[in-house]
């Protein structure tokens, strides 16, 4: 018997305007597949930019928002050989292709990972999207090791911040990058980082301060830069790599329109503007550029469950939450999430009575 759900849809891609809650039936989870009874869902950029038809990823027609959640396991489907399915009342962090903004949802089991003893629900949401994005860009293809200095853009964002706990585990030198005085000063506070490697993104001495900051670091160059801003900000920063130096590059936030529709025009013209490199130049001058989406992983759930192996291993603490909002205020949510002036994650509660 199919049970009913609240779910945030979006007829078709193109605007924030278009989604709306609302109510539908559930099917059974499916073999292999459990039912997850939703507490939080984290809020992700790439949310805003797949409901504004932005993001390449973005299923074609109706569809529900989101790429993790955490809640309790409410039903389990067949058991599939080899692959053992959690308990009912398991606490669960799960990742989802598109569908986290709803009260309950049914994923592979493989998906699923137990929520860390200690951590809260809204915890467990806001962790697997932000975390793997920095794990993977920074140990398995920045080869961050220790003593490596590293850049990281929108260091007080989700990801930012998840990149700054695994520099430090990892024993590395970060100098971070943001936007705004308010984002200096939570993490001068909260990260103990020194001024000269704290930098705020404006136009006027953005070189100079990239060039003080490894003065003070003592290093000749980044050995890798993590980024997911681009526009202007690409080339001072490739151009300060050291030999050997990886540009990590994960998202273009440069292109977010202000407003809740795309924006043609400024697309069009950031997009002529967009930075180009010659890869004959990167044989010369020793530097590499590398790219990816995390959505591959999404794609071949079968290597989830090692991804998820490989990021418990480093013992990351418990995300930093920045707001919480009700799961009816998830358009509000994302129009403030996506205006670029969040600290640490956001995340919507459902039922935070139960
Ligand atoms: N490739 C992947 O697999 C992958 C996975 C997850 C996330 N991402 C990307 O990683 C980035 C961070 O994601 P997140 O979810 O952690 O978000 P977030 O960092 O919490 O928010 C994005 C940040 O981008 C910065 N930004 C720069 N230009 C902006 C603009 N024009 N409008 C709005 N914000 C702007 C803002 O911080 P500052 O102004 O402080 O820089 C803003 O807070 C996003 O670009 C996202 O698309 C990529």
């Amino acid at each position: 018997m199919p049970s009913p759900r609240a779910a945030w849809r979006i007829d078709r891609a193109g605007s924030l305007d278009r989604l709306r809650l609302v109510e539908e039936p559930l099917e059974p989870p499916g073999p292999g597949e459990v039912r997850v009874a939703i507490r939080a869902v984290g809020l992700n950029f790439a949310d805003a930019f797949a409901c504004l038809g932005l993001y390449s990823a973005t299923p074609r027609g109706s569809f529900v928002p989101g790429l993790e959640a955490a809640g309790t396991v409410d039903a389990v489907g067949a058991p599939l050989p080899g692959r053992p399915l959690p308990a009912v009342g398991d606490r669960v962090i799960v990742l989802t292709r598109f569908g986290g903004y709803a009260t309950a949802v049914n994923v592979d089991s493989r998906y699923l990972t137990p929520i860390p003893a200690g951590w809260s629900f809204e915890a467990g949401a806001a962790f697997p999207v932000q975390a793997l994005t920095a794990w993977y860009g920074l140990v398995r293809l920045g080869a961050v090791g220790a003593g490596s200095t590293v850049l990281v853009q929108s260091a007080a964002g989700g990801v930012g911040l998840q990149a700054l706990a695994v520099l430090r585990r990892l024993g590395a030198q970060p100098v971070a990058v943001v936007g705004s005085q308010a984002k200096i000063d939570y993490l001068a506070a909260q990260h103990g980082l020194a001024a000269e490697l704290l930098l705020l993104r404006e136009p006027r001495g953005y070189a100079a301060a990239l060039d003080a900051a490894l003065r003070a670091r003592g290093a000749r160059g980044f050995d890798v830069v993590f980024d997911a801003v681009l526009g202007r900000w690409f080339r001072p920063a490739f151009a300060r790599l050291a030999p050997e130096g990886r540009y990590v590059l994960y998202g273009a936030a440069d292109f977010m329109p202000s407003g809740t529709r795309r924006g043609w025009t400024r697309l069009a013209w950031r997009w002529l503007r967009r930075p180009r490199l010659d890869p004959l130049e990167m044989i010369s001058q020793n530097r590499a550029l590398l790219a990816f989406n995390l959505i591959w992983l999404w794609e071949s759930v079968e290597r989830v469950p090692a991804a998820y192996a490989e990021l418990a291993a480093l013992e990351l603490p418990a995300p930093h939450i920045g707001a919480c909002y009700p799961f009816a205020a998830a358009r509000e949510a994302l129009l403030e999430l996506k205006a670029g002036q969040t600290v640490g994650k956001s995340v919507l509660l459902v039922n935070p009575s139960a």
